[in-house]
């Protein structure tokens, strides 16, 4: 090559580097026959010298695409004994990231977390243990899902939902923020739009909690946005809808047999609870029960993954994660007994505190940000994966 600095060879080089990229970092160039010059990209090389790619002679340009080997990514996931992030954890661990999870074990449980995760069980609140797992594990972003998200239960213990929900959330960003962690994917709710006019909600709606599950959730989203705009935070905040159905062979069960419609409906169907009591049947919906939006747990934890993947775009933005399409009650019940073949005996009692009416996920903007749409969310599917043993 000629001198480095003229336009000519600033070209040839530009195109060595990215041909060189490609190629996961790296090529030999031939001089005749003989191997004779290695242009690695900055990165790349400074991987090596870590001690962190393979130092061998590379006999083959096919052989030097595999060196140095990609930095694998160690993502934080609270909550990850649960329902949802058990679902989570096992997906990112099959897309090639490590896994450490906290959990708390209220409602997780220990068997959700499988062999090649680091599991430490503790509470999101004590700020000591995530100065500990900060500064132990080299943890690149956190998938914080660690909550209390019982709707009736928020309303009997509003102050323990913020202090979990809120305090627990500003924890986890100071310890994030102390530790120049900078990546966040934080569950959020359906919960926190309340009543709305516009079906399927946009993320744009004006956010009017009806219960303190939904309020203590939104409080977070405003703590998160706050970290994002004070300090240096990138933040994604989902927005789920109704999580349901279950991964095959994952052994993660959905943990919600007191309060969630379809874990309910199946017990039922089991036998092991006599019968489905609707939280009202005089909604204002055209069969008179709540309305839905009811999303399979693969598809959330998908969405984590693409979210990771595709990167940052902007510091701060919500996401719903829906199907865009509304279910009552009784369009569940019916799709569990033709799924199941058996009856689902159910009476109408009165309105639970703290519901809304209708849910339904506006689902344009992840389709269009992250090119997500759900794969798994006919109501068939979800009931079918949750009713399999
Ligand atoms: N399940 C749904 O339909 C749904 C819908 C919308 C949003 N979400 C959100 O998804 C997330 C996960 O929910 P899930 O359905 O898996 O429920 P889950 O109860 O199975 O999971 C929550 C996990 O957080 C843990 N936890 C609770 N308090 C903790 C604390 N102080 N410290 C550490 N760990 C603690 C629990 O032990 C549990 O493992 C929550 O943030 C929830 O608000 C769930």
């Amino acid at each position: 090559m000629g001198e480095i600095g003229s336009a000519m060879d600033e070209k040839l080089l530009l195109e060595l580097l990215a041909e060189a990229k490609l190629r996961g970092g790296g090529m030999i160039l031939n001089v005749g026959e003989a191997p004779e010059v290695v242009v690695l990209s900055v990165e790349a090389y400074s991987a090596l010298l870590a001690g962190k790619g393979t130092a061998h002679a590379p006999e083959s340009l096919a052989s030097l695409g595999t060196v140095p080997e990609q930095k694998t990514q160690t993502v934080l996931v609270t909550g990850g004994a649960g329902y949802i992030g058990g679902h989570v954890v096992r997906l990112l661990l099959d897309s090639g990231y490590k896994v450490v999870a906290l959990d708390n074990l209220y409602t997780g449980r220990r068997e959700h977390i499988p062999d090649g995760v680091t599991f430490i069980e503790g509470d999101v609140r004590d700020i000591n243990l995530l100065r500990d797992v900060f500064a132990g594990y080299k943890i690149d972003a956190v998938a914080h899902l660690a909550a209390l998200l019982e709707v009736g239960e928020s309303v009997e213990k509003p102050f323990e939902y913020l202090d979990v929900n809120l305090l627990g959330t500003i924890k986890v960003l100071s310890a994030m923020q102390e530790a120049g962690v900078r990546r966040l994917l934080f569950s959020s709710t359906a919960a926190v739009y309340g009543s709305q006019s516009l079906v399927p909600i946009p993320e744009l709606a004006v956010c009017e909690p009806n219960n303190p599950y939904g309020k203590s959730k939104l409080l977070a989203e405003k703590a998160v946005e706050y970290f994002t705009q004070c300090g240096e935070l990138q933040a994604t905040v989902f927005r789920y809808f109704n999580v349901a159905g279950k991964g095959a062979g994952l052994g993660v069960a959905d943990t919600h047999h007191r309060s969630h419609l379809i874990p309910i409906v199946l017990d039922v169907a089991r036998g092991s609870q006599e019968q489905l009591v609707v939280n009202g049947g005089d909604w204002g919906t055209p069969d008179g029960t709540c309305v839905r939006d009811y999303v399979h747990v693969l598809d959330i934890a998908r969405a984590h993954a693409m979210a990771l993947k595709a990167g940052v775009t902007e510091k701060f933005s919500i996401y719903n994660i829906g199907t865009g399409k509304g279910t009552s009650v009784h369009d569940v019940v019916q799709v569990a007994t033709e799924v199941t073949g058996r009856m689902v005996p159910m009476q109408v009692g009165p309105r639970r505190a703290g519901d809304d009416s209708i849910l339904v996920a506006g689902v344009d903007k992840i389709k269009k940000d992250l090119n997500f749409v759900t794969e798994h969310s006919t109501l068939e599917e979800i009931i079918r994966s949750s009713w399999a043993m």
